[in-house]
């Protein structure tokens, strides 16, 4: 199920290409855009991203959910209202002071109709996540696999929000209330990461794939100012970068689903400032292209240039199709 769930039904897998994530933490310092011909990504159902767990774990091990502990206090709850949560392996020996931590993906809701959608899906309720995935890839602890990072503590993040861990509103209606609460989520497990060792870490990477990408690249600095100045910390974003292109009929349709995204959601508080003083749409400030602009922490972007989510939802969406007008 782990990896039905995590892996886009829109594109087949593909056969995995080894890049030494040391080697690209080693140029992170310079804020690096790679185009790679095969990462392809899915965010509406999840995706085929190479930092995914759950695509075709050889040896996979089970790691439990956790339901963040006060998650109905601090509002840290999926659009439905339950608990979100995480799964962490802990590491061991060198490892030990190390953390991954990685942000599901699986595209956005931008209207009620399409929120209230996901609350009968695992990206919208914690009642349908599984209790264990099993951990592969850039997860896996298995150092033949994933040399660099087998033996840290590795976090996947669920993504339930449907705003890659931004928004903070709520919505009600005849049907109930839907609750808008990323960055929320976001905040409380970061705080309950830290009770769990991550205060003490040496080094620690801020990753997620696809909408996950995006939720990198908008909480990178947030992320950096949570640790002191000695300890190294950096962020690679997987196939999260959304370009504000127009479509084959000549409209911004990336731009407008961010524009439900930003508004239905209140995503406002984790844009930039910089950007927003700029006088800038709120919804332009949430694109990568102006996110990077204010980012001053050590981030390696990872890119295809034929993304294929991409030029399926923002180059030819079905509206922009001659048929379709
Ligand atoms: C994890 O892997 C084990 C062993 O291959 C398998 O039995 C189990 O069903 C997998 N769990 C999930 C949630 O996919
Ligand atoms: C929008 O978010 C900000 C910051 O999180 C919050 O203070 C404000 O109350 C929110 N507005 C609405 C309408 O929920
Ligand atoms: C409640 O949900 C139903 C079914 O999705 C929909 O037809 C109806 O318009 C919704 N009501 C409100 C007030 O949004």
């Amino acid at each position: 199920m782990a990896t039905d769930e995590l892996q886009s039904p829109l594109i087949p897998p593909r056969p995995r290409r080894v890049i030494s994530a040391a080697a690209a933490l080693s140029v992170a310092a310079t804020l690096a855009l790679v185009f790679l011909l095969v990462a392809g990504l899915g965010p509406f159902s999840g995706t085929s991203c190479r930092t995914s767990p759950g695509s075709s774990p050889p040896d996979p091990v089970g790691v439990e959910l956790t339901l963040l502990a006060a998650a109905h206090d601090k509002g840290a709850v999926c659009l439905d209202g339950s608990p979100a949560g995480y799964h962490l392996q802990t590491g061991t020996g060198a490892g030990s002071r190390s953390w991954v931590i990685h942000l599901q993906g699986g595209g956005w809701c931008d209207t009620v109709r399409s929120c209230s959608d996901r609350t009968m899906t695992y990206l919208g309720s914690s009642k349908f996540m599984q209790k264990q995935v099993n951990f592969s890839g850039f997860l896996s602890n298995d150092p033949v696999l994933n040399p660099d990072f087998y033996s840290w503590n590795r976090v996947l993040v669920r993504y339930c929000d449907g705003a890659s861990f931004a928004g903070d509103s709520q919505h009600e209606d005849g049907n109930g209330t839907l609750f808008f609460r990323g960055r929320r989520i976001w905040e409380a497990v970061l705080d309950e990461l830290m009770g769990k060792g991550l205060a003490h870490s040496k080094q620690a990477l801020l990753t997620g794939c696809s909408a996950g990408g995006l939720a990198t690249l908008l909480h990178c600095n947030d992320f950096r100012a949570r640790f002191p100045q000695e300890v190294t910390v950096k962020c690679f974003p997987d196939a999260g970068f959304f370009v504000d292109a127009k479509d084959l009929s000549g409209q911004r349709s990336m731009r407008s689903t961010y524009d439900g995204v930003v508004h239905l959601q209140n995503v406002t508080q984790v844009l930039p400032k910089d950007c927003l003083l700029a006088n800038k749409d709120p919804t332009e400030c949430f694109f990568p292209a102006e996110l990077i602009k204010s980012i001053n922490t050590p981030t390696f972007i990872l890119n295809s240039a034929y993304d294929s989510w991409q030029v399926q939802y923002v180059v030819a969406p079905d509206r922009s199709s001659p048929d379709e007008s």
